[in-house]
């Protein structure tokens, strides 16, 4: 059988496919374009595709793939409807890249607050002439609010850096965690509590029609004004023209963000913003976690097209 692969990925994964199936990879450094994969997936029995490739309808039919493993804990990316219905499996890599988004999350909530990246083009710049009492002041972490909207694998990973910051934590989900809430002392809140009363809101649930434009306007003017954004789910949760409107009229304080409405463009507006700390969807970004996803999608593969129930999958239904 033949996989393509739409990306090079760590190799330790390729070298799993490679000892069951030939694997050809796309040799380019940008996303692959539609036409082409379409072109190089069509002889191919599974594909490994990314989050920034739409595999939709016309990519499913066109290729005649039989299984889809995706490198990303997002699926949004994917017409599983579509790919359930021709019986395709479905994966993705929950679990593996919990930590280290849950890191670059307090990351951004870090730099954005205490002005990590402002203060280093001031210093870069020589602008500096000496040690000030109200030079690039931010905010304190300890007795301020974190409130947390979805809190599955990563929100709970968050929640656990937030307590050793010894911040109070408030959760928005579908459902209260009493465990959680147990281990963390995080707190169930309706939605339009945890939007008023939070210091830092930080995004964890996945992009659906549900969680489109979650955040807009009416939800910034609820926020504190001293209150920041973080956001490393996907960029159309927030309606990010608002998101601009919000941060350059003061509404908000600041936020962190790693994700954005059209990934890989950037709106210039966002970026002239120094209350803004933007990174480019680096989230899962480390080297171990990386690999551990190669691995995690590689086996996922392996297990599909061998007509076994992969670990990770997304559509278990078509199984039953
Ligand atoms: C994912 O895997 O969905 C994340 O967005 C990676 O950062």
């Amino acid at each position: 059988m033949k996989i393509f692969v739409t990306r090079k990925i760590p190799q330790k994964g390729l070298d799993i496919l490679s000892k069951e199936f030939e694997v050809e990879v796309f040799e380019g450094d940008e996303p692959i374009s539609k036409e082409e994969l379409i072109k190089r997936a069509k002889d191919c029995d599974g594909l490994l595709s990314l989050l920034s490739d739409p595999i939709d309808e016309e990519v499913i039919d066109q290729t005649g793939i039989k299984a889809i493993a995706n490198y990303a804990v997002g699926y949004d990316n994917i017409a599983v409807a579509t790919a359930t219905k021709r019986k395709i499996p479905v994966t993705n890599t929950p679990g593996v890249l919990t930590e280290a988004t849950a890191d670059l999350t307090f990351a951004l909530i870090l730099a954005v607050s205490r002005r990590i990246v402002e203060a280093d083009k001031y210093l870069r710049s020589g602008k500096w002439t000496g040690w000030g009492p109200i030079l690039l002041l931010g905010g304190d972490f300890a007795n301020k609010t974190i409130g947390i909207i979805g809190l599955g694998r990563i929100g709970t990973a968050v929640a656990r850096r937030a307590k050793g910051f010894g911040m109070n934590i408030l959760y928005y989900g579908r459902e209260p965690k009493t465990e959680i809430e147990n281990e963390l002392g995080a707190k169930w809140v309706p939605f339009d509590q945890l939007i008023e009363e939070s210091d830092y809101i930080t995004l964890h649930v996945p992009y659906t029609s549900e969680t489109h434009h979650l955040l807009g306007i009416t939800e910034f003017e609820k926020m504190k004004s001293s209150a920041y954004l973080i956001n490393t789910a996907r960029g159309k949760v927030v309606n990010e023209e608002e998101l601009i409107s919000a941060l350059a009229n003061n509404l908000i304080a600041g936020a962190g963000l790693d994700v954005f409405y059209n990934e890989p463009e950037i709106n210039p507006e966002l970026i002239k913003l120094d209350n803004v700390v933007a990174v480019p969807h680096i989230g899962s970004a480390s080297l171990e976690t990386r690999t551990n996803m190669s691995v995690m999608v590689a086996e996922d593969l392996i297990a599909a097209l061998k007509g076994e129930k992969p670990t990770n999958i997304v559509n278990p239904e078509i199984y039953q």
